[in-house]
């Protein structure tokens, strides 16, 4: 296949085509008319959003592999090293989410082979690299780095040396390979090759060249049309040629798909920060939220009708989002069930009942493990159920029915409009299995003004965030169903400003909790007007004995708070859908008090695809 000759399966498949919230590293190749380095910085700065701690590009010009690398952000290894400044039409890019080995220049990537004609990037974990490492050092390569991704380079030397054939070098490589990779190499004869397996990798084919990436959104800028690799394929790009075979050699043809612009285009707007925008996105994403997806909830809710047990499960904030959904499904879907996280789940889903269902949450349909717990679930015979907002997901494909959260694309690190909506996903799935008992639908536009009064009372959030900005340790309470509120707002709250905060369950406080409470300490109070009311509004006043300072979300403001935060009237089982949207602000807030960026918390990546 050469470049322009139009043989292009256009596919009618478009924005959902887009795994937009990936993988930690982020890979991409470059090989055409234009100077590869600065089209490579650009594409490298598009998916900052996967987050990364170090940045580095090789081209190859005349023969010669360059490579400049460096620990920061894009932005500022680029202003140092002038990454973009490398010569030559042929590159390779890369920004590493540190696993193997620590975060210095030597371990970013990409890394060279002995002779310094290959240069390699990837995405993933090479689970056999230190018994490649030990037959290769053996042989007598020098490493210069800790990581296990180094290998790759050194195992395509040794082949391509012996062989010739750079083919050969690719394909062997690939196969002595274990675990979950997808890795691109750049080879001094100007030749680039990507293989592929169990992590994404994409060819985008523009009007001047080629792209292989691990986010479409890499190279969304320049062109539209993309190929999605699918497990042991390999691409190679040499000369004006693409051409594209398996492990085994043989060639393999994968369909041309025209993406959607729009995620080309995925900026912060008028916003500081993409976190802010979801948080005010949400007064559009919780009304959608279900929208034109009756079938598969209707479809859903007749599973779990006739399911015995129903365990529900999902990572960190749709762990979260789980638990209410349990609180739900006994209260009005009237099923046993369970929720279990699956970081838990992943050593007792053996032993479950084989006609249960699994509910998996997942924001980005790729976190290992919840694709562990489903993994393993699925030999058994259990019914999988997804609900993710990337229906070409990992988790998506593997599910039984699948339903789409469809609040777009979510950029900020923290979950805060993607929880929001699988949460109206599940309400509406239950609601559905109990003949409309929640009444979700005729309260969707009160629960929209409800959203939106929240979100246009930021200041007095500020003023409150002014108030603890110096607080060592926050505690939020909640009973029922505002227990697993009270966990997602401490989880915002820690991992946006770098607080200590935990959730509690108020009933717990007596049997131990209410030990670490003096005046110090600042404890927010989820006290709505419903049965938790009373028993809440005791535990508020235990603590403001203890001289604690007491903040209070709800809809009766009382004496005991030294603030009140008003949760506008909606039906009370509607209430955990808005109180969790003043602790996304908190922790906002709080993360630009502290200096902390809150787009990208230190650590953390948006998908945890690694155990
Ligand atoms: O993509 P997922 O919903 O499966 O992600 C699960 C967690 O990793 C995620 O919710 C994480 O806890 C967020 N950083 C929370 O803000």
């Amino acid at each position: 296949m050469r470049w322009y000759n139009g043989h292009f399966v256009l596919l009618a498949i478009l924005n959902y085509v887009i795994k937009i919230t990936m993988r930690v590293c982020s890979i991409i190749g470059y090989k055409g008319e234009s100077l590869a380095a600065p089209l490579l910085v650009t594409c490298l700065q598009k998916m900052e959003y996967r987050g990364y701690d170090s940045v580095g590009i090789a081209t190859i010009a005349d023969g010669k592999v360059s490579v400049k690398k460096g620990v920061g952000r894009v932005e500022d290894v680029n202003s140092s090293l002038l990454l973009g400044r490398l010569p030559g039409r042929i590159g390779i890019g890369h920004t590493r989410w540190a696993t193997h080995g620590k975060v210095t220049e030597k371990n970013a990537h990409p890394h060279t082979s002995c002779n310094g004609e290959i240069a390699v990037v990837h995405n993933g974990i090479i689970q056999n690299y230190s018994e490649l490492k030990s037959g290769l050092l053996m042989k007598g390569h020098i490493f210069k780095s800790e990581t296990d991704s180094e290998v790759i380079a050194h195992l395509l030397e040794e082949d391509y040396v012996h062989t010739g054939d750079l083919r050969v070098a690719m394909r062997n490589t690939s196969k002595k390979l274990a675990g979950a990779f997808s890795f691109i190499a750049a080879f001094s004869d100007g030749t680039i090759a990507g293989a592929r397996y169990d992590e994404p990798l994409i060819l985008g084919i523009s009007n001047d060249g080629y792209y292989i990436s691990s986010d479409v959104v890499g190279f969304l800028n320049y062109t539209d049309r993309a190929i999605f690799l699918d497990n042991r394929d390999i691409v190679i790009l040499q000369g004006s040629e693409m051409e594209m075979i398996n492990f085994d050699g043989a060639p393999v043809l994968r369909p041309t798909t025209q993406v959607a612009w729009e995620f080309g285009g995925i900026d912060k707007g008028t916003y500081a920060h993409f976190t802010i925008k979801e948080i005010n996105e949400q007064v559009e994403t919780i009304t959608k939220s279900g929208r034109g997806q009756e079938k598969s909830i209707k479809q859903v809710s007749e599973v779990l009708k006739s399911a015995p047990f129903v365990y529900f499960t999902g990572s960190g904030t749709s762990y979260h989002c789980a638990l209410v959904a349990k609180n739900l499904l006994t209260k009005y879907g009237k099923r046993k069930s369970d929720a279990i996280m699956s970081s838990e789940f992943q050593y007792l889903v053996n032993d479950i009942e084989p006609d249960s269902v699994i509910v998996a949450i997942s924001q980005s349909g790729e976190t290992a493990d919840v694709l562990e717990v489903v993994k393993k679930a699925k030999p058994l015979g259990t019914k999988i159920i997804s609900i993710v907002n990337v229906p070409t997901s990992s988790l998506a494909r593997l599910s039984d029915v699948s339903v789409h959260m469809n609040c777009g694309a979510e950029i900020g690190v923290a979950a805060t409009k993607s929880f929001t909506s699988q949460l109206t996903l599940l309400y509406a799935i239950i609601d559905e299995m109990s003949g409309g008992l929640i009444g979700l639908e005729e309260q969707r536009y009160k629960l929209q003004n409800a959203v939106r009064e929240l979100i246009e009372g930021q200041s007095m959030i500020e003023h409150i965030v002014d108030e603890i900005k110096d607080v060592k340790d926050i505690y939020v309470l909640g009973r029922s169903i505002h227990y697993p509120i009270a966990l997602e707002g401490a989880l915002k709250i820690k991992e946006l400003s770098y607080v200590h905060a935990e959730g509690i369950p108020a009933g717990e406080l007596k049997h131990g909790p209410l030990a670490l409470i003096d005046r110090n300490s600042c404890i927010l109070v989820l006290n709505p007007n419903d049965s938790t009311f009373e028993d809440v509004n005791a535990n508020a006043h235990e603590i403001k004995a203890r001289g604690a300072s007491l903040i209070g979300v709800g809809n009766s403001p009382s004496d005991v708070y030294d603030q009140f935060i008003t949760i506008p009237e909606v039906d009370e089982i509607l209430y955990p859908l808005l109180e969790v949207i003043p602790f996304q602000l908190i922790a906002y807030y709080l993360a630009l008090v502290k200096n902390a960026n809150p787009d990208y918390p230190r650590n953390l990546a948006k998908s945890v695809t690694v155990k």
